[in-house]
């Protein structure tokens, strides 16, 4: 029998951690798959993510720019997917294509792990496209009070209609006075600056949802120069949403941590 298939699909991809983590997680478990990249054009995410379901592909973790389309292509999707119209997680059985979106779940994970609280505290989102989508309902759920500024303001009027309760604000507005601020822009995919007043960051804890294997980013250098409390990376994040999308295709548990430490090469 001919072995189960998953990929990330995504523009850019090459960068990708997933294939090494879902790797180690299949290692961990002792499950045998196997877990490639897809770099889809722009406009081809509906033809990659068919074509690889028709020569037998059994799921797909999704990243920028495909979480929107992806909710859009699936037949049915969870719960925190349909709140913020972004789907990372796509299982494919027979004909039955299910979206589900574990990126708020990977990053509360995260934050529990770091003894980050999100409570009652001012929680600034930079960035209004799949990757905040996905995380501004669980922040609040969690009791967080969520601000997101976007470089493009046309854009905010979107993630406001999905979360009434949000704040928004262009991010060249933004000035400082955050407990927590999360980058979810893709800037750092086109090597690109943030228009933001590195003055936000004073005192606040910072987390990239962008992710290195030694933890630097762009974003978190910019912050680590501006007096932030605390900086982190996102492959924390990276893993546990993974956790979870294992968990969807293949029944089992994986054991993140352990496989975090040995990204970090720890
Ligand atoms: P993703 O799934 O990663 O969220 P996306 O839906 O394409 O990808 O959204 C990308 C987000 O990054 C958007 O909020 C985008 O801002 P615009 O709406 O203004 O385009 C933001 N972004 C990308 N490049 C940026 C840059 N150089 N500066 C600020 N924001 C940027």
């Amino acid at each position: 029998m001919s072995v189960d298939r998953y990929a990330v699909i995504g523009n850019p991809v090459s960068h990708s951690l997933s294939p090494e983590i879902h790797s180690e997680f299949a290692r961990q478990t002792n499950q045998d798959l196997q877990y490639v990249r897809i770099e889809a054009p722009y406009d081809g995410f509906e033809s990659a993510a068919r074509n690889f379901m028709c020569q037998g592909g059994c799921g797909l973790s999704v990243t920028a720019p495909f979480k929107g389309d992806a909710c859009r292509w699936v037949h049915e999707i969870d719960e925190y997917a349909a709140e913020s119209g972004a789907v990372n997680c796509i299982s494919m059985n027979g004909n039955a294509i299910k979206g589900f979106n574990t990126d708020g779940i990977g990053l509360l994970r995260d934050f529990f792990r770091m003894n980050w609280k999100t409570k009652g505290l001012r929680v600034l989102v930079l960035g209004a496209g799949g990757a905040a989508r996905g995380i501004v309902g669980p922040i609040l759920r969690d009791g967080g009070f969520v601000t997101v500024a976007n470089r493009t303001v046309q854009k905010l009027a979107g993630i406001e209609s999905l979360f009434p309760n949000i704040s928004t604000m262009p991010m060249a507005d933004v000035r400082s006075d955050w407990d927590i601020v999360i980058n979810a822009t893709s800037a750092h995919l086109q090597s690109a600056e943030l228009p933001v007043d590195p003055q936000a960051f004073k005192g606040a804890r910072c987390y990239d949802l962008a992710y290195s294997r030694n933890g630097t980013t762009p974003f978190t250098a910019l912050t680590g120069q501006c007096d932030a409390k605390e900086v982190h990376d996102g492959l924390g994040m990276l893993v546990f949403q993974a956790a979870c999308a294992f968990k969807v295709w293949r029944g089992i548990d994986p054991d993140a941590v352990s496989v975090l430490e040995h990204l970090r090469g720890q």
